[in-house]
């Protein structure tokens, strides 16, 4: 599987600075062929991104941070994927800021992932516990938790239900720890990569190994170049949903080359 690093820019950056960095970012990431590089600005942003490109790497993609589920119609304020397809391979759906400030449920996240695959592109679907898991001490009781409703393992057979087994080759599940989005305070590697662990060996049960083996599991929290080579060098961790340090060139593009140096084994 191709490592992957995603980049959430949230409602920052103003239009010009959207553009400048945009070009940097996919100008930077043709050094790091190997490593596929997903930016996600705010939707207003997609076209004038995609028509001012100067540099489209093949591993440069852009993704849309939310959608609505249906293609169009009477729904104030929202963006479809039909509006953006041409030009975005990706979307967020299910982010812990959308389900904690705007109310998205399970049953939303559900229908955005099959709209998201019905509109042939491929959702990246965020899950995470509130709290911090004590698996060293209680590791039963916490995968049993896990599958509780609110779960991390429950908010994934939800979002999961009724996507064909076909398709799910094309989802990434992100998972996100609550407690580490945004304060700085990232998941240490071996916590992530337990966690992703758990994820994998959930879907192998529920599907099969060969089906969970093509599910992309990333991590995201707090992520910066210092940390992503602990991250990264567990294997159960495919690639990294990256927020705050993606709005600059120099962290994200050097998060990129630590992923591609890291994934390929070559020495860092
Ligand atoms: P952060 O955000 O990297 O700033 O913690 C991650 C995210 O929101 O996906």
């Amino acid at each position: 599987m191709r490592p992957i690093i995603i980049g959430n820019w949230k409602m920052h950056l103003g239009y010009g600075e959207a553009l400048l960095l945009a070009n940097s970012i996919s100008k930077a990431c043709e050094k790091t062929p190997e490593v596929d590089v997903v930016i996600c600005p705010p939707a207003l942003y997609i076209f004038p991104i995609f028509e001012e490109l100067r540099s489209h790497p093949r591993n440069f993609f852009l993704g849309l941070q939310n959608t609505m589920w249906e293609d169009g119609g009477a729904f104030t304020g929202e963006v479809s994927l039909s509006m953006v397809k041409r030009v975005c391979k990706y979307v967020i759906i299910g982010h812990s800021e959308r389900r904690r400030i705007f109310g998205e449920t399970d049953e939303m996240v559900s229908k955005k992932t099959r709209f998201a695959l019905e509109s042939d592109i491929s959702p990246i679907i965020c899950v995470g516990e509130e709290e911090r898991f004590h698996l060293e001490d209680y590791y039963d009781r916490e995968v049993a938790r896990m599958k509780k409703e609110g779960g991390i393992l429950s908010q994934i057979d939800r979002a999961l239900h009724q996507v064909s087994h076909g398709d799910l080759s094309k989802v990434t599940i992100a998972y996100e720890p609550v407690w580490s989005v945004g304060t700085g305070n990232n998941a240490n590697g071996a916590y992530a990569a337990a966690i992703c662990f758990i994820i994998k060996n959930y879907l192998a049960e529920k599907y099969s190994p060969a089906i969970a083996k093509e599910i992309a599991v990333i991590y995201g929290g707090s992520v910066n170049s210092k940390n992503v080579p602990e991250l990264l060098m567990q294997p159960s961790i495919d690639g990294l949903l990256v927020g705050g340090e993606s709005l600059s060139t120099r962290e994200f593009g050097a998060i990129c080359k630590i992923t591609s140096e890291v994934k390929s084994g070559r020495a860092i």
